[in-house]
């Protein structure tokens, strides 16, 4: 098929981010254009088709394996990611699709190595990677400006829990904390060991037995850096996105900006806007990942996060998972990180 330009994308999954997805690349995104979208709920898909005034379907193999489209989102929950990756890839179709890639390592594997056979570009939407502040800490980290890294502090709080229909499926360390996971990798390296704690603390439990609403995880890297990750849904004030990276050269900062550069000062007190919500802090990012996607497409740039980033990520996230309810470090399954490991800790690091 001859690839059109800007490249036409379908977006599958038409729930709280394919909406936002789909928008941007109706609206915002210059280097590639919404064509089609759907959803299994024909009544979703249908809405936001004649809202955008594109084609909608309810079966998404029609908008995967059809000529109208050139590329596909991948917007559902995800227990569907790795039978849609894999339809995708059969059908030659480059896929940028939503974190993270599966709930186990098994299904991201499969989905990573359906792409790679086809030899489709496989992006995973860890969205932070395109944030330009975390973008300009990263170019600076890979600068060396830091020099070696000792550690880092990741903090990524929602205000409240998701919809009750969201929160039903979601397990906090796949759906967010696996975000920082990614982060931390991209700015400093193999994760070798994860050791995580969890607590219901201020949950409506009973929506999601077994899941936690606040988690911290302490991470060894292969380099001898730790990192502290800390993950809430019951924040309550806000999204608050912020992360520190300490280096013995240097350190970053990289702050929850406001939202509206105004502060009133009134006695012994400076009050000012916070975000609420994540598609508020990050709205610059999705419209940025989808121009990076419509480059991927267009063969002009290989995919970051790739697949491989998000079977990393996926993994981390079990690791932590499996840390969770046995009480314990969980270190990274190969030889080598392993032996990091001992090494490190041998060292008295
Ligand atoms: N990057 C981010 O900031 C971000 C934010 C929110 C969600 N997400 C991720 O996006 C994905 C979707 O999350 P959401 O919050 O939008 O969920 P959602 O429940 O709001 O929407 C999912 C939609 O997918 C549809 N769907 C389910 N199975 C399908 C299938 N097999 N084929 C086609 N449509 C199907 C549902 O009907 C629903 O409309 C998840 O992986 C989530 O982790 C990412």
């Amino acid at each position: 098929m001859k690839l059109r330009v800007p490249p036409r994308i379908g977006v599958v999954g038409a729930g709280r981010i394919g909406v936002v997805h789909a928008c941007n690349l109706a609206a915002r995104v210059r280097h590639g254009r919404l064509a089609m979208v759907a959803d299994v709920d024909a009544a979703a898909a249908r809405r936001l088709g004649d809202e955008l005034g594109v084609a909608w379907t309810a079966d998404p193999d029609d908008l995967v394996d059809g000529t109208r489209i050139d590329a596909v989102v991948i917007a559902t929950p995800p227990p569907t990611h790795r039978q849609l990756v894999t339809r995708a890839a059969a059908a030659g179709k480059p896929v940028l699709c939503e974190k993270p890639l599966a709930y186990d390592e098994e299904d991201a594997r499969a989905g990573v190595e359906a792409a790679r056979r086809a030899g489709v570009p496989l992006q995973v939407g860890y969205h932070r990677r395109f944030d330009r502040a975390y973008a300009a800490a990263q170019t600076r980290i890979a600068a060396g400006e830091l020099g070696p890294i000792a550690h880092i502090f990741a903090s990524m709080r929602d205000a409240e829990p998701p919809p009750e229909s969201v929160r039903r499926r979601e397990r906090l360390v796949f759906d967010a904390t696996s975000h920082d996971f990614d982060m931390v990798r991209w700015l400093a390296g193999e994760v070798v060991s994860v050791t995580a704690f969890g607590t219901p603390v201020g949950a409506r439990l009973a929506d999601a037995p077994g899941d936690y609403d606040s988690i911290l995880s302490v991470l060894r890297l292969a380099s001898g850096a730790l990192a502290v990750v800390d993950t809430s849904r019951t924040a309550g004030y806000g999204f608050d996105c912020r992360t520190e990276i300490i280096g013995v050269a240097g350190t970053l900062r990289v702050h929850a900006p406001h939202v509206v550069a105004v502060e009133r000062l009134a006695q012994g007190q400076v009050v000012r806007d916070h975000t609420l919500d994540f598609l508020d802090r990050f709205q610059d990012a999705y419209v940025a990942e989808l121009e990076a996607f419509a480059a991927v497409v267009g063969d002009a740039v290989e995919p970051s996060p790739d697949g491989q980033d998000g079977l990393m990520a996926t993994r981390l996230a079990a690791a932590a998972d499996r840390s969770l309810r046995l009480g314990a470090a969980v270190v990274l399954g190969s030889d080598a990180s392993r032996e990091a490991c001992r090494r490190l800790q041998d060292a008295g690091t």
